[in-house]
């Protein structure tokens, strides 16, 4: 039996992580003097203050306090390599050695761009800097060929910094002002409705979807609701996009592969430079060809320019990260994470929390929920019943037992994941309910 409530459970964690991670501290005390909330990067920040890292080898972290962390988060997805892949590794000394920045064309992107293709079924592509700027490349040409304006997002999606929509009834202030309409994900019927509007069907440039909402906290699309939207696009002759920055790793050719529903045009990011910047927006080449400067039938050309669109780095290690992840790789990697995710659940229902916490996912990424599940099923309209309290008591007990996670309970797991690593992380996912779960429940 737990003797204490959780808020006197959560204000013990809270006080223990302050005084085991003082360098930490006073390092984020220090940047918050120049960078707001001292970080340039808004999902990193914690409270009371985040963990200042050091350095990482494989899947281990260590911090400026001497402590060390088993990685879960990978980086939200983009670690998908470790920290320290020695082939990755060769791959950026060797640019180190032979110079970078040409103001030029090097070696690697047309192999990049080669083996990108290749691999997700895409005709023509273009590089960027961030998954947001591919979303936001992807917009602006779907308007451009289309010459229509409205764009059909979903609420609980997440497209980047300037393309948030926490819910359907809200966007995030600092978006760009595009006419978006807000849909219901996963809601067939509304898309089915959206057929006989005006707006729609006059004025629909794109539909922007995530197969598996990933901030959104893991929740993976119906084939029936991807299939309603590749009908609505065909009859609206508007522009499918399937923002793959998170998804892609879920399959061998992506998630869409999975399903077997083609996008016209797909965007990519994250773990595809190997852990460099990168984004990637591509399709068909009937689009994509607004970016051929040779073109000379009159039709539109675009300019896309772009400093770092094929920065050496990110060129070379991206080319290296697709010939290590084989689909061998990537499928062994994501049938931990089915069985991870499963462990967890069972686990809830051992000590009889399964309506209270769960986790929710597709393969290597997954996210543990801490809420009312009945209502949390419901989440068409995306409404968030999370407990945070108990969401924030996890996060310390995890990170104080050195395992880490995203404090939203997010999970990325990366192609240096073991069983050894998944039991430990069990382990004290057990811990936690064998002091908590008679406060869950
Ligand atoms: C689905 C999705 N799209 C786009 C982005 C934005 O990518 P970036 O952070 O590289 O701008 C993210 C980032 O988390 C994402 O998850």
């Amino acid at each position: 039996m737990v003797s204490q409530t959780l808020s006197e459970g959560l204000s013990d964690a809270i006080l223990d992580y302050i005084t085991s991670n003082p360098s930490s501290e006073s390092n984020y005390q220090n940047a918050s003097q120049y960078l707001p909330s001292g970080n340039t990067r808004s999902v990193l920040y914690t409270s009371p203050f985040p963990i200042t890292f050091v350095s990482a080898e494989g899947i281990t972290l260590s911090s400026a306090d001497g402590r060390t962390y088993l990685d879960f988060l990978g980086e939200y997805t983009a670690g998908l390599f470790g920290h320290s892949n020695e082939r990755i590794k060769r791959a950026i000394q060797e640019v180190v050695e032979s110079g970078w920045g040409f103001g030029g064309i090097g070696q690697w992107e047309g192999q990049l761009a080669k083996g990108i293709c290749e691999r997700f079924g895409i005709e023509r592509c273009r590089f960027t800097n961030s998954g947001t700027e591919a979303n936001l490349m992807a917009i602006a040409v779907a308007k451009a060929v289309t010459h229509r304006k409205r764009i059909l997002v979903f609420g609980g999606a997440y497209h980047g910094s300037v393309l948030a929509f926490p819910s359907t009834k809200a966007q995030s202030p600092l978006n760009v002002p595009h006419e978006f309409i807000i849909g219901h994900y996963n809601d067939i019927q509304y898309i089915k409705d959206l057929q006989q509007d005006p707006m729609v069907t006059n004025d629909l440039a794109a539909i922007l979807v995530e197969q598996m909402q990933g901030a959104g906290g893991c929740h993976a699309a119906s084939y029936e609701f991807l299939q309603a939207l590749r009908a609505l696009a065909d009859s609206t002759k508007s522009i499918l996009i399937f923002d793959e920055v998170m998804t892609s790793r879920l399959h061998p050719g992506g998630f869409q592969s999975f399903y077997g529903i083609k996008p016209d045009m797909t965007t990519l990011g994250k773990y595809l430079a190997g852990g460099s910047s990168f984004g990637c927006f591509g399709g068909k080449e009937k689009i994509m060809r607004v970016f051929d400067e040779r073109r000379d039938d009159g039709g539109l050309v675009l300019s896309h320019p772009g400093t770092f669109n094929n920065n050496v780095i990110s060129m070379k290690a991206g080319c290296v990260a697709l010939e290590i992840l084989t689909d061998d790789v990537l499928v062994e990697m994501n049938k931990l994470g089915e069985g991870m995710r499963t462990e967890i659940n069972e686990l809830c229902i051992k000590y009889g929390v399964q309506e209270r916490m769960w986790v929710t996912g597709v393969g290597s990424l997954m996210a543990v929920h801490f809420g009312e599940r009945q209502e949390e099923e419901q989440w068409k309209e995306y409404v968030r019943t999370k407990n945070k309290d108990l969401e924030d008591l996890f996060w310390f007990w995890m990170v104080g037992n050195g395992v880490y996670l995203a404090r939203r309970g997010f999970v990325a797991l990366t192609i240096e994941h073991r069983r050894e690593h998944v039991e430990r992380f069990l382990e004290v996912v057990e811990g936690f309910l064998q002091k908590w779960a008679c406060i869950i429940r």
